[in-house]
């Protein structure tokens, strides 16, 4: 009651008010969560518990769209040619794995932190930030929407992009819901900022390509693109 009077208070005069959120870190715009012990070192095994509790809860929710998925596949096909292998990061009920499949006819299969992850074909229980050594160099292309789940945004592209052929593409679904962190998810930037991030995490491996529209898009949403990140 008494934070809605100063809130109005605060509006009147031309002000807003809005909570100070200490475990985010912001530096031009782009924001992480930190996922901190008390003595300052990162604490992996509550990031990994607050995913698997966030995926649970969300287990019934499908983000991806067939629609954006079959735009892809086209997109891969004309842009990479014949495609063998795939991998989708951060897949809950691995829809995305599933379509590409069914529009691209090759193997493709997703990555899940949440032990939920069994529970769905083409899915393996894995972070993301890990390479697995028979990934290295081997996929054709790489996609997520779940980018901004990532505790290290740097650590994670340079994982994925070492798994992807030289020439081949990673394409990250970014959308005006990727702009904040929170604790579920760690990395927020807009759209904007993203291509100069990739080109300073790269450091030459690897580059923005293109910025495709997506063709369809939640109610929720203002805006959504892929960033087409190709492997130097
Ligand atoms: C926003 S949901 C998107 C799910 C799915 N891609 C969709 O479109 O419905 C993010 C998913 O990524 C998973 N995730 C979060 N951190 C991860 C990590 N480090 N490695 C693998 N999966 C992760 C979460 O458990 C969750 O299921």
């Amino acid at each position: 009651m008494i934070k809605k009077q100063i809130r109005k208070i605060a509006n009147h005069f031309g002000y807003e008010l809005t909570k100070r959120r200490s475990e985010v870190a912001t530096e031009n715009g782009v924001e992480l969560y930190r996922y901190c012990k008390p003595d300052g070192s990162f604490d992996y095994e509550r990031y990994r518990e607050v995913q698997i509790l966030g995926n649970k809860r969300k287990i019934a929710n499908v983000w991806v769209l067939e629609e954006n998925i079959a735009f892809l596949a086209n997109y891969i096909q004309k842009t990479q040619g014949k495609v063998e292998f795939g991998i989708c990061h951060g897949t809950r009920r691995g829809k995305e794995q599933e379509w590409f499949r069914k529009h691209l006819g090759c193997e493709v299969i997703g990555t899940e932190i949440s032990d939920t992850a069994t529970d769905f074909p083409h899915t393996i229980q894995w972070d993301f930030h890990e390479v697995k050594p028979e990934w290295i160099d081997a996929a054709d292309f790489i996609y997520s929407n779940s980018f901004d789940h990532s505790y290290d945004p740097k650590k994670c592209l340079n994982a994925w992009m070492s798994c992807v052929k030289k020439g081949g593409i990673c394409i990250l679904e970014h959308t005006s819901g990727h702009e904040k962190a929170t604790k579920l998810d760690p990395f927020g930037a807009h759209i904007t900022q993203m291509p100069y991030l990739i080109l300073t995490w790269g450091e030459g491996r690897f580059f923005v390509r293109e910025i495709l529209t997506a063709p369809a898009k939640g109610d929720a949403i203002h805006y959504s693109h892929f960033l087409i990140i190709q492997r130097a």
